[in-house]
C-alpha cells in the first residue's frame, strides 16, 4: 500500500468556465491555467502519481508545451491512470477537500464523483470529495482565488 497527497491552487479570471472535478460550475469566473483550470482533477493526478512515485503532473504534461493549452484535464487524469495500472498499481480510495470561498460546491459533488469514478475506474463510493470556505481569510476567502487538497492510496498488486 503507497498514499499520496496532492496540492493545487488556481487564480479567479473572468470570462472562463469553472470546471472542477470534470464538471462545469455555474459561476461568474474561471480558473486562470494552460489547461482548463481543473484544481481538483490536478490535485488528485498529483496525489496518485506522488502515491506511485511518479514525480508530478508538470513533469509528465509541462505547461510549456502548446500540446496541453486548454486541454480537458479528464485526458490527462485518464493518462496518468494508464501509467498507473501498467505499472500493476490498483487505486484504493481517493479523498479530496475544496477550499473555496464561492460557489457552493456541495450540488455538483455527485456529478464529480460519477465522472471521477470513470476516469478512474473506480466506484463512487472510492471517491470522496468535500468543500469548505475559509471563513473568508487568505486569497481563497478573497475569491482571489480556490485551493484543492488530495489523497490517495495505491495498492501494488506485482513488484
Ligand atoms: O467549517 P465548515 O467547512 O463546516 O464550514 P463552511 O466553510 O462554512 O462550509 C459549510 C459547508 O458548506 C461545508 O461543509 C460544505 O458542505 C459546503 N460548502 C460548499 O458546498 N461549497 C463551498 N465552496 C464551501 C462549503
Ligand atoms: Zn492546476
Amino acid at each position: 500500500m503507497r498514499v499520496g497527497q496532492g496540492y493545487d491552487a488556481h487564480r479567479y479570471i473572468s470570462d472562463r468556465p469553472l470546471i472542477l472535478g470534470g464538471v462545469e460550475i455555474p459561476y461568474e469566473k474561471g480558473l486562470e491555467a494552460h489547461s482548463d483550470g481543473d484544481a481538483v482533477i490536478h490535485a488528485i493526478c498529483d496525489a496518485l502519481l506522488g502515491a506511485a512515485g511518479l514525480g508530478d503532473i508538470g513533469s509528465y504534461y509541462p505547461d510549456t508545451d502548446k500540446k496541453y493549452e486548454n486541454i480537458d484535464s479528464r485526458i490527462l487524469l485518464r493518462d496518468v491512470v494508464s501509467h498507473l495500472y501498467e505499472k500493476h498499481f490498483e487505486i484504493g480510495n481517493v479523498d479530496v477537500t475544496i477550499l473555496a470561498q464561492a460557489p457552493k460546491i456541495s450540488p455538483h459533488i455527485p456529478d464529480m464523483k460519477s465522472r471521477l469514478a470513470e476516469d478512474l475506474r473506480l466506484q463512487s463510493s472510492s471517491i470522496n470529495i468535500k468543500a469548505t470556505t475559509t471563513e473568508r481569510m487568505g486569497f481563497v476567502g478573497r475569491l482571489e482565488g480556490i485551493a484543492v487538497y488530495a489523497v490517495c492510496l495505491l495498492k501494488q498488486t506485482k513488484i
